[in-house]
């Protein structure tokens, strides 16, 4: 409840431009909330390339759960009038997308990747801020007001087509990972043309054509806009918690006998933390990707 207020108090910056169109409304509502997400430690270590392999690959398994739940809520309430008109799951699931990311990065077959060990060890345990993500998605597709929907689709999908374009560059250069393999959740392909992949010029279009869909879905209905902006801003808070549930490289090498991966952030849950030298070498093994 608390957090309710706190992010309507956010949301509320806009609230004298609630007359603005819906993508002006968020854009304004967002800002602060942009600026902190893209200026926290593990915006930094991500959109560098920092993260180790494991930890890269944990953070897609996070961003699958998301946008599980987000594409499958999208579609159940596709013909809501505030939804509709930016409903295109051809040009926009990342699910699919993050699957076969993840088992490309694993060297496993697409349909494999949830019997791998390392998946295995997060569903054992799940990060608390994931489940905060999934559950609120899932309350809202249930709930009165789906249209809230909305402003984690705005969060997601346009961040992706954004910032995630700097991300997907380091991430090749970091993992290796030349041809599009394994990268397939940065790419989009061209509005109305399935299988053309697009480029930056592209992908303007495609935010463009979606802030047009959010501004038409919405209309001037400005107690609609209120509380969209008010759940896209919530959607940026449960996005930093993913980041806080990722864990820092670790600062230095470290000898044979030592811990291996220390971390700075906040979870507790940590699968690296588990692992000894000799153990993370076993592990990696079973991972067939290189120690980090
Ligand atoms: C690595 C850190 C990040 C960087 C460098 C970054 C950078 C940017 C840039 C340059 C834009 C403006 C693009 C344009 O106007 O065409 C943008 C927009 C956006 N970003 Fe980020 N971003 C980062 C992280 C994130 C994250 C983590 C999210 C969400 C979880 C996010 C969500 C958005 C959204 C929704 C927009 C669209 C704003 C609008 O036009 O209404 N960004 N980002």
């Amino acid at each position: 409840m608390a957090e309710t207020q706190l992010s309507l108090a956010d949301a509320s910056q806009a609230s004298a431009d609630l007359a603005l169109p819906m993508s002006k409304v968020l854009r304004l509502a967002t800002k602060e909330a942009h600026t902190e997400i893209e200026s926290s430690d593990a915006a930094s270590l991500l959109a560098h390339g920092k993260l180790s392999k494991e930890e890269y690959v944990r953070y897609l398994m996070m961003l699958y759960y998301v946008y599980d739940a987000l594409e499958v809520a999208l579609e159940g309430h596709a013909t809501h009038r505030a939804l509709e008109k930016t409903y295109n799951p051809t040009l926009l699931s990342r699910a699919p997308r993050l699957e076969s990311d993840i088992a490309h990065l694993l060297d496993v077959p697409e349909e494999g990747w949830k019997s791998h060990p390392l998946h295995v060890a997060f569903r054992t345990s799940v990060p608390a801020a994931l489940t905060a993500y999934v559950t609120r998605i899932q309350a809202l597709s249930n709930g009165a007001t789906p249209e809230r929907l909305l402003g984690h689709a705005y969060v997601r999908y346009l961040g992706d087509l954004s910032g995630g374009q700097e991300i997907r560059r380091q991430v090749v250069k970091a993992y290796g990972l030349e041809g599009g393999y394994g990268t397939s959740f940065y790419s989009f392909s061209r509005l109305g043309e399935p299988g053309k992949e697009a480029n930056v010029g592209d992908m303007a279009k495609i935010k463009e054509w979606f802030r047009d869909g959010m501004d038409e879905g919405v209309e001037e209905d400005t107690s609609m806009k209120g509380e969209i902006a008010d759940e896209a801003v919530r959607a940026f808070r449960l996005s930093a918690g993913l980041f806080s549930a990722i864990q820092s490289p670790p600062e230095k090498d470290v000898s044979d006998a030592d811990v291996v991966l220390t971390s700075k952030s906040t979870a507790t849950n940590s699968f690296s933390t588990i692992f000894s030298r000799g153990l993370k070498n076993t592990f990696w093994s079973i991972l067939r990707i290189p120690a980090q």
